[in-house]
């Protein structure tokens, strides 16, 4: 069998496959394999994530990735990295990441050598200039000619094209027939008008604890202001539900109700500026900013009850209007892709073509942010590895 991109999923299903006693090659153009993984979690790897349930994933299908993911959980991934003794640490909600010593190389490198264990031919700067398939699957490419019965497709999605991500694998699902969804940047910080920009000026590098809501989701973490709009935990979970045009509302006080601590420090510091009791519970860059914007002014009791309902009403329900996002530069993730319907969701193999599969983020499974994309890359690989 062959599989093209030795990335998280291509080298779990190549791994798997090995195991079952299959001859495997991966073909990869890029000039390292697993690039993602290696720049993953700030070098730290969120290799899955223990609470990993179909609620945390999004697809035009919901059920599609419910039986790979109980065929293959978290635990049966953590059960290999423990058997390699990488070092990891269980950080917010289940996030499994490399601690200590341990890094994302170290789990590149355990999936390298599980592959060499069972014999994986692993090729690197390899260009595919043509599949073709009558009985079995013939492929060109810049190191020759070859042939196999089994194709596996896993070369992700178009996040980060200086990680070679490319759309080879949307390209190859329509050469064979497959449906393929609209593709867009998913995990992705939010770019903001340069009006809005220069106002918000000097608060680049700040991070802030928000709730964050767009249509019927609210999330609450860390936003960071950057100086192309807003980026951080937060925003990027929330770039999933958000569409180009809509709105979405920042909560800078998601613990208290601000109109009745306002009135509460009206009654105690009355000669207070308000942006001084504003700054007891915001970073002070920030709340001299949010007091520019609005022209907050003056000592708290120059404020009527109206006054306050209003401030509180803005800081707690601040509109913003993203004008786009980074897009595939700097997003984790791709939404969309091959459309679920054309798989087999247990063996990940196109319904009309025998003997092709795709596996990955190529495929129209997205992951929320916390470890769920890497778990998708295995429990999907392991799927088709089973069978191939
Ligand atoms: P992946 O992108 O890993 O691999 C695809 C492979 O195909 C690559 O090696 C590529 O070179 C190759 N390829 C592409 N086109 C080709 C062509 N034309 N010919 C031959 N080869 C080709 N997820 C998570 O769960 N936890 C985390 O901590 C992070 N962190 C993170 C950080 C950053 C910066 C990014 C960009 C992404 C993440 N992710 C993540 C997401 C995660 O990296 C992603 O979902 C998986 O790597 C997807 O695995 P795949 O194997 O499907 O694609």
């Amino acid at each position: 069998m062959i599989i093209i991109g030795a990335g998280a999923a291509g080298l779990f299903c190549a791994m798997t496959a090995g195991q079952q006693g299959r001859r495997v090659l991966i073909l990869d153009h890029a000039n390292k394999i697993g690039k993602k993984i290696l720049m993953s979690g700030g070098g730290r790897c969120n290799f899955t994530n223990l609470y990993a349930s179909p609620e945390n994933f999004f697809s035009s299908n919901m059920h599609f990735f419910k039986s790979a993911l109980s065929r293959f959980t978290p635990y049966d991934f953590l059960q290999l990295v423990e058997k390699h003794k990488i070092q990891y640490v269980e950080k917010d909600k289940g996030q499994l990441f490399c601690e200590g010593k341990a890094s994302a190389k170290n789990i590149l490198q355990m999936l390298v050598s599980e592959c060499q264990s069972v014999a994986v031919d692993i090729r690197k700067r390899v260009e595919i200039k043509n599949i073709e398939k009558d009985s079995l699957f013939k492929i060109k490419t810049s190191d020759g000619e070859f042939e196999c019965e089994s194709l596996v497709v896993a070369t992700g999605g178009l996040s980060i094209p200086t990680l070679g991500a490319t759309g080879f694998g949307y390209e190859i699902a329509r050469q064979f027939g497959l449906n393929v969804l609209k593709q867009s940047a998913a995990l992705v910080p939010f770019t903001l008008q340069n009006k809005l920009l220069q106002k918000l000026d000097g608060l680049s590098g700040l991070s802030v604890d928000v709730s964050v809501s767009c249509h019927n989701e609210t999330l609450r973490g860390a936003m960071l202001f950057t100086h192309r709009g807003v980026s951080g935990p937060v925003i990027l979970q929330i770039s999933s539900y958000w569409r180009p045009g809509d709105e979405i509302k920042i909560n800078f006080f998601p613990d208290i109700d601000l109109y009745e601590y306002l009135i509460a420090m009206k009654k105690a510091h009355a000669k207070m500026e308000i942006k001084n009791i504003l700054s007891e519970k915001l970073p002070k860059r920030l709340a001299t900013c949010l007091c520019e914007i609005w022209g907050y002014e003056g000592a708290i009791n120059q404020f009527s009850e109206k006054n306050l309902q209003q401030v509180a009403q803005q800081l707690q329900n601040w509109s913003l209007k993203p004008s786009g996002t980074e897009g595939y530069k700097t997003a984790e993730v791709t939404m969309g892709g091959v459309d679920t319907d054309e798989l087999s969701s247990k063996t990940m193999q196109a319904k009309k073509v025998a003997g092709l599969y795709f596996i990955g983020e190529v495929m129209d499974v997205t992951g929320q942010l916390g470890g769920y994309n890497f778990q998708w890359a295995w429990s999907s690989a392991w799927a088709a590895g089973q069978n191939v």
